[in-house]
């Protein structure tokens, strides 16, 4: 099965395609293209993610990615190409009239159907839609099976570019499209394990492969990003409940916060694990300044709260006269450790409260070395088994959108299949 994979759901666009493969080591999957472009440096001078920024920069990235992506899953090879009539109708690709690349004059055109579906769908996009087309009319459809897409949750606008684009691409080409959670999305991409070379069935050598973990059920997934923090308990594959959450911040965020009190720039979670990082390094007999509180360690739920803990930031920094490196280092540190222990303790309860066999963990604030320790310790100590992404496929990426599609499919079949789903921001598990 070949499915690509598009995420934009926040400052990241992803296009992906991935290939699976059944072996007797289960399912082989192949990453044919990765593509991922972070905007993270346009939004950075506005100290977060400006929400309609980031839906102007897919729109721009969107068009360019795929087509790097096809090229690199060699899809411009001869064979890797299935004819689509609705695109080759008039004459072979490239032989149109530049003038139907106008959109204004595109309405009065009689067009063909296929394209005037795109259109349609991309009325509001009319510069997406020129550079889309310009790219169908030089390519046919790629062998891909299906367009994952997610739809949410995530910020609106942005979520929305891709929602569209994933729809013309899938008229365009006749090809069903899912839409996929973003957060399901995170917890499934823990469950690649990467094959060594050797044992890896892709001729091009330098193509990632996986293998594909069976997750032992009940699991407890702990999902750490910018916006979310949940704990969720998952009965079986795609079978959810959310048992815990944030009351305030995510955590994500509050490190996002915290980073700008110190004067850190955007995104905050890898300054603060580079200046906690820096702390251990040279705090040897050091004297520990600050002690931040750990809230609701001790609440009987699995609810989480983080503003408090930012609040203490906050005031503990207004006492200081000079802000020193040192003491920045300092309270990234000790706030990243009172986090840390939260997260643990919670989890921790988690999985003995519902007897779990596995720990799931996934979201950017994942990317954190520290983190993953720590929360290996808590799987270790509860004897469950221990599932978490790569470092690079943490934070947002369009891998983690194939795969969930590509999950989607195998157990539902046509049923994953949607033709008028929305975009939507609030999207729960
Ligand atoms: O999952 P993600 O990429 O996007 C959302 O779905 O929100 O997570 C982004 C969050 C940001 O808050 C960012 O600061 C945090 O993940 N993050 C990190 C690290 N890398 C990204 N937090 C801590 N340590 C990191 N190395
Ligand atoms: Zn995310």
């Amino acid at each position: 099965m070949i499915i690509l994979g598009i995420e934009t759901s926040c400052d990241e666009t992803g296009v992906c395609i991935i290939e699976t493969k059944e072996s007797e080591q289960g399912t082989i999957l192949t990453v044919l293209g990765n593509q991922l472009y972070s905007q993270v440096a346009k939004h950075a001078e506005f100290g977060g993610v400006v929400p309609m920024m980031a839906k102007r920069e897919h729109a721009k990235n969107l068009v360019p990615l795929l087509k790097k992506c096809l090229e690199e899953a060699e899809y411009n090879r001869p064979g890797s190409l299935t004819h689509h009539p609705s695109l080759t109708k008039e004459g072979e690709a490239g032989k149109r009239d530049e003038s139907r690349l106008a959109s204004s004059s595109l309405a009065k055109e009689e067009c063909h159907s296929a394209d005037k579906a795109v259109e349609n769908i991309l009325i509001r996009e009319p510069e997406l839609f020129t550079e889309l087309l310009k790219l169908l009319e030089t390519i046919e459809k790629p062998n891909i099976d299906a367009i994952a897409v997610t739809n949410g949750p995530g910020l609106e606008p942005a979520l929305w570019m891709g929602v569209t684009f994933a729809k013309a691409l899938a008229i365009a080409w006749n090809t069903p499209a899912i839409p996929t959670n973003h957060m399901e999305g995170h917890i499934l991409v823990s469950s690649l394990q990467i094959m060594e070379n050797k044992d890896s069935p892709s001729k091009a050598k330098e193509r990632p492969c996986f293998t594909i973990i069976e997750t032992k059920y009940p699991a407890i997934a702990l999902l750490i990003s910018g916006g979310h923090t949940q704990l969720v308990l998952i009965k079986d594959k795609l079978d959810y409940e959310i048992i815990g959450g944030t009351r305030d911040d995510a955590v994500g965020e509050a490190f996002d916060k915290v980073a700008r009190m110190l004067g850190l720039p955007y995104p905050g979670g890898p300054q603060i694990s580079k200046y906690a990082d820096a702390w251990k390094e040279n705090s040897n007999n050091k004297k520990q300044n600050f002690k931040f509180p750990r809230p609701m360690i001790n609440s009987k739920d699995l609810d989480f709260s983080f503003s408090g803990l930012k609040t203490s930031v906050l005031y503990t920094l207004k006492e200081i006269p000079e802000i020193t490196e040192d003491i920045k280092q300092e309270i990234a540190y000790e706030f990243k450790e009172a986090v840390m222990e939260v997260l643990a303790t919670k989890t921790k309860s988690a999985l003995i409260e519902y007897g779990a066999k596995s720990l799931i963990v996934g979201g950017g604030v994942i990317a954190d070395k520290n983190i993953r320790l720590a929360l290996e310790k808590t799987a270790r100590e509860t004897g469950v088994e221990f599932l978490l992404p790569e470092i690079s496929a943490s934070t947002d990426n369009a891998l983690m959108i194939a795969l969930a599609g590509l999950v989607r499919c195998k157990m539902l079949g046509d049923k994953c299949q949607m033709s008028d789903f929305k975009a939507n921001g609030n999207l729960s598990l």
